[in-house]
């Protein structure tokens, strides 16, 4: 960590507008205060905000590291989002407000919503048998479906596990293998920059004997399309090359049936009742990249992550019900399952979702739907700002952006400059930023500026939100009141990963092994004031445009081709996406690096994982550094990936081959 001691501990300071502070749900800080006097008690008030069947009988029962919360109680995730708003002023409220790429647009109210998940939930339950704690894979498109079929899986207690639309065939294979689910939704494509992803095509192709799986039920989304410019749906290309949709023919070799959604709802009226769940029950699983090839399935609770997820979005981004709320995050992430689905829904907040992409058809397209749907509060990637950023001011400035509020970042550390402009130029220097930290195994914020009680350092994420400890610790696990070390959130917090599905071996390793706490994986530093800035990851996980991408996994991949001996993966700088794959492969004796080798290795990285995983660059290599007894020094190579000075070399059994790689760059 010597190279983190070094850096700067003071910072820039900023206040939000007083016209921000005084309509702030939080005027002062009786919540940090509160927190700190007695934390179960602070929780026990959160849970309260939900809507709970039974009471619970102990706040926290915690055996490390295995957590506990509102234990006993009984509630329900979805009924938390949609029955408590039946019969208030919010039932005919937009609950979300949907735009396609195309243009089509599509609104439900709370009541709608409620109608269609309550529908789908019956048949998943009574057409297609899906019991209680059953799993259920969602490969869908950023779409109303989306969500409903999130909150129809969570209404009968049905675990579910949501795909991003961009990961292939096998790794759906994979994530459905290992879930064991025997039921999966999907659509029959999305669409990104005019391209169509054929994604039941996909589904088709992963679970090709995959004898447990019994249903896979679509959504038309691409045949409910009316063009509404020339050729917009004509081009029919996707990431992964060609898909012949061969659903039929598998069907053949395979015992499950295909259910068109849109028939089968028709066809149903019946509505199905939550189911009384545990607050301990898993409400879902998401898989994410860690340090080894395996994806792992992290497993949220149901009363402690709702508990947290209704309770930070509402701190966090302040929220009210007159905002329009847009955070462009995928549902295929745990910023969707917590910031754009459970979290907004629970506060009965009005949705914004958009399915494309943000420079489709011209780059300024978001700022186009802000100012249509007149947005107030925005939260995006700072790979997103940085891209904005390049793509210039005139492009914002086309629109009028005056609704918003509120700004928010998520996903990796936003950079001082980003910062500035995204306040400037978006924000029109009114609107407070919220840089969020936080992960997919904690389930919700955890680090954070709250703009209305505390100003703002650019570049710096903040401190823990009230009812969360964190600590910078040193390599001894002790912790550093100023300076740099490793983040560690340092109690049991509601919304903490209960485990890795399936193995909870590994949960303890990765998680619990190297301090008494939470190891987060990160590197931070802490200022006088308690300040948080986040340096990035520590472990081999990369963060890729704001995705979590382990070197092992694309190694893995690379090895999996045929041509390939050898491979070694680093991240490297990247002006917009923060970090780049970059590999370095050794092919097997007597292949030659002929020039298209780079694009089929690209290729196969993109079949394996998905196009989010694809190398920019891959070096061929004769050789790599390695240690006498064989092992690759990666500490070279990523220093090579930086542009600095080779270090110590003299370990390694050939020397020679780090000169001869540096000419690469
Ligand atoms: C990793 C978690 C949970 C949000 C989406 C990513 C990085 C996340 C920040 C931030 C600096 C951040 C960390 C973390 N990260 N938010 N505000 N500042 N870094 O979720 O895929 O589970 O990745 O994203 O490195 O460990 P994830």
């Amino acid at each position: 960590m010597s190279e983190l001691e070094s850096l700067q501990l003071t910072h820039e300071t900023l206040f939000a507008n007083d016209s921000y502070i005084s309509q702030a749900n939080e005027q002062d800080n009786t919540l940090y205060t509160t927190a700190n006097t007695n934390r179960l008690a602070f929780w026990d008030t959160r849970a309260r905000d939900l809507h709970w069947e039974r009471t619970w009988t102990a706040t926290l029962e915690w055996k490390r590291p295995f957590a506990k919360w509102f234990v006993g109680g009984k509630l329900n995730a979805a009924a938390n989002c949609l029955d408590v708003h039946l019969e208030t002023e919010r039932e005919n409220k937009a609950a979300i407000i949907w735009e396609g790429e195309d243009g089509r647009q599509e609104t439900l109210t709370y009541r709608q919503l409620h109608d269609q998940v309550s529908r789908l939930a019956w048949l998943l339950r009574h057409e297609w048998d899906v019991q209680k704690g059953d799993r259920v894979t969602l490969y869908m498109p950023l779409i109303p479906q989306l969500a409903i079929a999130v909150l129809a899986c969570a209404r009968i207690g049905a675990i579910h596990s949501v795909i991003f639309g961009g990961f292939s065939s096998q790794a759906i294979r994979d994530r459905v293998q290992d879930s064991r689910s025997e039921v999966i939704i999907t659509a029959d494509g999305g669409y990104r920059r005019e391209q169509v992803v054929p994604l039941q095509a996909v589904v088709s192709e992963a679970i090709v004997g995959l004898d447990f799986v019994r249903h896979v039920v679509s959504y038309a989304h691409l045949s409910a399309a009316s063009p509404q410019k020339d050729g917009y749906y004509a081009k029919g290309l996707s990431p992964f090359g060609s898909h012949e949709d061969s659903s039929n023919e598998n069907t053949a070799k395979n015992n499950y049936q295909t259910h068109d959604w849109v028939t089968t709802m028709a066809g149903n009226t019946q509505h199905q009742a939550p189911e009384l769940m545990d607050s301990e029950d898993p409400l879902f699983i998401l898989y994410t990249s860690g340090t080894t090839g395996k994806p792992k399935g992290i497993v949220h609770s149901t009363g402690g992550y709702m508990t947290h997820a209704k309770y930070s979005t509402k701190l966090v981004f302040d929220l009210k019900d007159t905002d329009i709320y847009w955070c462009t995050a995928d549902i295929g992430w745990i910023t969707g399952h917590t910031y754009v689905v459970y979290g907004p829904l629970a506060n009965g907040a009005t949705v914004f979702m958009y399915e494309g992409a943000p420079d489709y058809p011209e780059k300024d397209r978001f700022w186009d739907l802000i100012a249509k749907y007149k947005v107030s509060i925005f939260y995006t990637a700072p790979t997103a700002i940085r891209a904005f950023m390049k793509w210039g001011e005139a492009q914002p400035a086309k629109h009028d952006l005056s609704s918003l509020r509120l700004l928010g970042s998520v996903g990796e550390p936003i950079n001082p400059e980003a910062w500035h402009w995204y306040h400037r130029v978006i924000g029109g220097g009114n609107c407070p930023i919220v840089d969020t930290w936080w992960q997919t195994e904690t389930g919700g914020i955890m680090v954070s500026t709250i703009p209305s009680i505390l100003p703002m350092k650019p570049g710096l994420a903040g401190r823990p939100l009230p009812g969360i400890s964190t600590g910078i610790l040193n390599e001894d696990g002790d912790n550093v009141p100023v300076g740099a070390g490793y983040l560690s959130i340092t109690e049991p917090w509601p919304s903490m990963a209960r485990g890795i599905w399936g193995d909870l071996e590994r949960f303890r390793d990765v998680y619990w092994s190297r301090f008494e706490t939470y190891f987060a994986g990160d590197g931070a530093t802490i200022d006088a004031d308690g300040d948080i800035m986040i340096l990035g990851r520590v472990d081999d996980v990369l963060n890729v445009a704001g995705h979590r991408i382990g070197t092992m996994e694309v190694e893995s991949a690379l090895v999996d081709h045929p041509d390939v001996a050898e491979a070694a993966v680093v991240g490297m700088p990247d002006e917009i996406s923060g970090q780049a794959i970059l590999a370095f492969v050794i092919l097997k004796e007597g292949l030659r690096a002929d020039p298209n080798k780079e694009t089929t290795l690209r290729n196969h990285v993109g079949k394996i994982i998905g196009a989010i995983a694809k190398p920019k660059r891959i070096i061929i290599t004769p050789d790599l550094p390695k240690t006498r007894s064989g092992k690759i020094m990666r500490r070279l190579l990523k220093d090579l990936a930086h542009g600095r000075p080779a270090g110590d070399t003299t370990t390694l059994a050939n020397p020679q081959i780090v000169e001869e790689l540096a000419k690469a760059f």
